[in-house]
């Protein structure tokens, strides 16, 4: 995770952000603490990278890379705005010891648009993530990847519009992609959760799953309902200054998946963010 200490929105790069209305750092610092003191108190590790200054943008850890199975892919950003973010993510990897760390040559954004399942990993693209990365993606990772076109620009990264609820399930809002992918979706989960709009508008399915616990958008009471039918422990968390940026949980939670030492699994994996 990275901490809110330069966020701001001084841009728009996508439709929920009004640099004219602004946001309020302290609430947003605030805000992602919570967050952050969620995961600790769920039994996840979480590693901090430094922010840096002009890149207020850079809380949204989960644009950083993408990690699978120690592997990481690194990103390579749509915006100018936020282009020193990608080599700033790689190096904190190379740093802290991995040693499979890709350049990538395509734009990609990430866990922002990119999700992992347990056989698979789901790609969106249409506004950010080049589908060229979803091919390098999956020769660098050894992982199918699958294609999932975003039409709607409210929902321009994969991790607005969609979550892995485990291994093998997700939750989504159908409208947000394309009646193709749509079908494919339908296809690979039979059993998904499907979100409603006004779900989806609040963040409901930028989620962050251990199979166990989701940790998910405190107004998004439609979604809950319908994991806790499910079985889930539903934790709402407040993320509504981060939105100002086009941001919720998982945006800020870069998920490393790897299990913590020592530990006595709740859920069938660690998340380290
Ligand atoms: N303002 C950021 C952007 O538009 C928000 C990123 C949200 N991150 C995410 N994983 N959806 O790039």
């Amino acid at each position: 995770m990275c901490r809110p200490d330069h966020f701001a929105v001084e841009y728009a790069i996508n439709p929920w952000m009004h640099p004219e209305a602004g946001a309020d750092r302290a609430t947003a610092i605030r805000q992602w603490e919570t967050l952050r003191d969620v995961y600790l108190d769920l039994g996840h590790r979480v590693s901090l990278i430094e922010p840096l200054e002009g890149l207020p943008d850079m809380v949204f850890s989960a644009n950083g890379a993408l990690v699978v199975d120690g592997r990481v892919y690194g990103a390579r950003f749509a915006y100018p705005q936020r282009a020193a973010e990608g080599p700033a993510y790689l190096r904190w990897f190379t740093q802290n010891g991995y040693e499979r760390v890709h350049e990538a040559a395509f734009v990609n954004e990430g866990e922002g648009d990119f999700l992992t399942l347990d056989h698979l990993v789901l790609a969106g693209t249409g506004f950010r993530t080049d589908i060229s990365a979803h091919k390098e993606a999956q020769e660098f990772l050894g992982r199918p990847v699958v294609t999932l076109q975003l039409v709607d620009p409210r929902f321009y990264h994969l991790d607005t519009a969609l979550f892995p609820l485990s291994g093998h399930n997700v939750a989504y809002f159908p409208e947000a992609f394309s009646p193709g992918s749509r079908e494919v979706l339908r296809t690979l989960f039979p059993d998904a959760v499907l979100a409603s709009e006004e779900d989806a508008v609040t963040f409901g399915l930028n989620s962050v799953s251990d199979g166990v616990n989701v940790v998910i958008s405190a107004e998004a009471g439609g979604l809950q309902l319908e994991l806790k039918r499910r079985g889930f422990e539903v934790v709402p968390v407040d993320l509504s200054e981060l939105r100002k940026a086009g941001g919720g949980p998982k945006c800020c939670t870069l998920e490393i998946r790897e299990r913590v030492a020592g530990a006595t699994a709740p859920g069938p994996e660690g998340v380290d963010a």
